[in-house]
């Protein structure tokens, strides 16, 4: 990688910093309003200590596990990002293909820039697709019927986004999608000439899924506008029934945030949980992910998997939900500091680390099977 040395995580967003215009590169980073979800999202998941154990034998230690039935190397996956592939040429192809290579799940989001099929052609195992409903429910329809065709092993479909939480940074920067060059984001890429090349020679630059309905709507622009308006606020548990009755494979719902939410999601049937907060990008003041997993783990009891996200920079955080009671965890901005960084061997080295981390961890907790994580390797429970 480069000529610089990534030992971590932090390293690795440091150089995303350096490689993406800042319109860009905050998208990634930043929350909503004031930002205090953002943040207890990362304090709580740092106030937790493990207790340190000695003398027991962890000559054989194992981080593979198994999530909905299929074997993963380690409790990680890659969380569905909208845009990824403005954070390096193709991203979503590059995260799939880094995924695959590690054995590991890919979610593709709706907003993706290179579309489902475009992902697909580009990697031999299937990855999971996340969806949100639309008002337009023809569209959402197709959009899982195409995530059928491509034989999409999960859906995840995104509970938490009916209205939008107001990203300031966002604003500020002017972004939007496509970007548009004004003097202040000519700027920005101006100081940014490999990203720009990369983006030039990309296959796309606006949202792959959507690309039937550029020519109805007379122009980029009017397209995100389109998408914008299409966030439905009706939404009910009703309509999980709804994306069941088309999706006969594995389904995910993800947002959850609630122990009651937790229950009603449970009684649906759906085959997993994502305890999530967006990566406190929605609801600002909403509790950190880390801080309400147990009361989740206990309102669900086991009726069906759960997985976590938001926070998750190291091996450590990962043994520290796990801990908590989630069977695995999703890595959002850490995937994208990876991709940024360095595409495809940016995302290997990410997971590797993430990897290296937890197993090291773990050997100082004593403890040798990832799957048998439980509140004991926590000081207090
Ligand atoms: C830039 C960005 C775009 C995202 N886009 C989506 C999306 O399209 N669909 C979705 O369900 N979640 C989306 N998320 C949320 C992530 O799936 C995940 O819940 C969150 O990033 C986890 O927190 P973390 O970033 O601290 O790991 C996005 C997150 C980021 C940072």
């Amino acid at each position: 990688m480069a000529a610089r040395v990534v030992a971590s995580i932090a390293d690795l967003r440091a150089l995303a910093q350096r490689r993406l215009p800042r319109m860009i590169f905050e998208f990634g980073d930043r929350g909503s309003y004031d930002e205090i979800t953002l943040r207890w999202n990362r304090a709580d998941l740092d106030a937790l200590e493990f207790r340190q154990r000695v003398m027991i034998d962890v000559s054989q230690l194992s981080v593979a596990t198994t999530v909905l039935g299929e074997p993963w190397s380690q409790p990680v996956a890659i969380a569905p990002t909208g845009l990824a592939g403005f954070f390096h040429r193709d991203g979503e192809i590059c995260g799939a293909i880094a995924a695959e290579k590690a054995g590991v799940p890919f979610t593709l989001s709706t907003m993706s820039i290179c579309s489902i099929e475009e992902v697909r052609r580009a990697v031999s195992k299937p990855f999971w697709f996340q969806v949100y409903l639309m008002r337009d429910r023809g569209f959402s329809k197709e959009l899982i019927e195409r995530a059928r065709a491509a034989d999409c092993s999960a859906l995840v479909l995104t509970l938490d986004l009916t209205v939008q939480g107001v990203r300031r940074r966002d604003i500020k920067n002017g972004l939007s999608i496509p970007p548009r060059l004004t003097l202040q984001s000519a700027l920005q890429i101006a100081c940014k000439p490999r990203w720009a090349m990369g983006m030039l020679l990309g296959k796309r630059r606006t949202f792959g899924n959507f690309e039937a309905r550029i020519q109805g709507t007379g122009g980029l622009r009017t397209l995100s506008q389109w998408i914008a308006s299409q966030f439905d606020v009706s939404l009910t548990w009703r309509d999980v029934d709804w994306v069941r009755a088309l999706w006969p494979g594995k389904l995910i719902v993800k947002g959850i945030l609630d122990a009651e939410d937790a229950r009603l999601a449970a009684s649906t049937g759906v085959d997993a949980i994502v305890i999530s907060n967006h990566g406190g990008r929605q609801l600002d003041a909403a509790p950190s992910s880390i801080s309400v997993l147990p009361e989740i783990a206990e309102a669900v009891a086991g009726r069906c998997e759960l997985l976590f996200d938001g926070g998750v920079q190291s091996g450590q955080d990962v043994l520290k939900a796990l801990a908590r009671g989630a069977r695995a965890c999703l890595i959002g901005k850490t995937f994208l500091y990876a991709l940024a960084a360095n595409g495809e061997a940016g995302v290997c080295r990410a997971l590797d680390i993430l990897r290296s981390e937890l197993e090291v961890s773990m050997a100082l907790c004593g403890v040798t099977d990832v799957q048998r994580v439980d509140r004991s390797v926590l000081r207090g429970g």
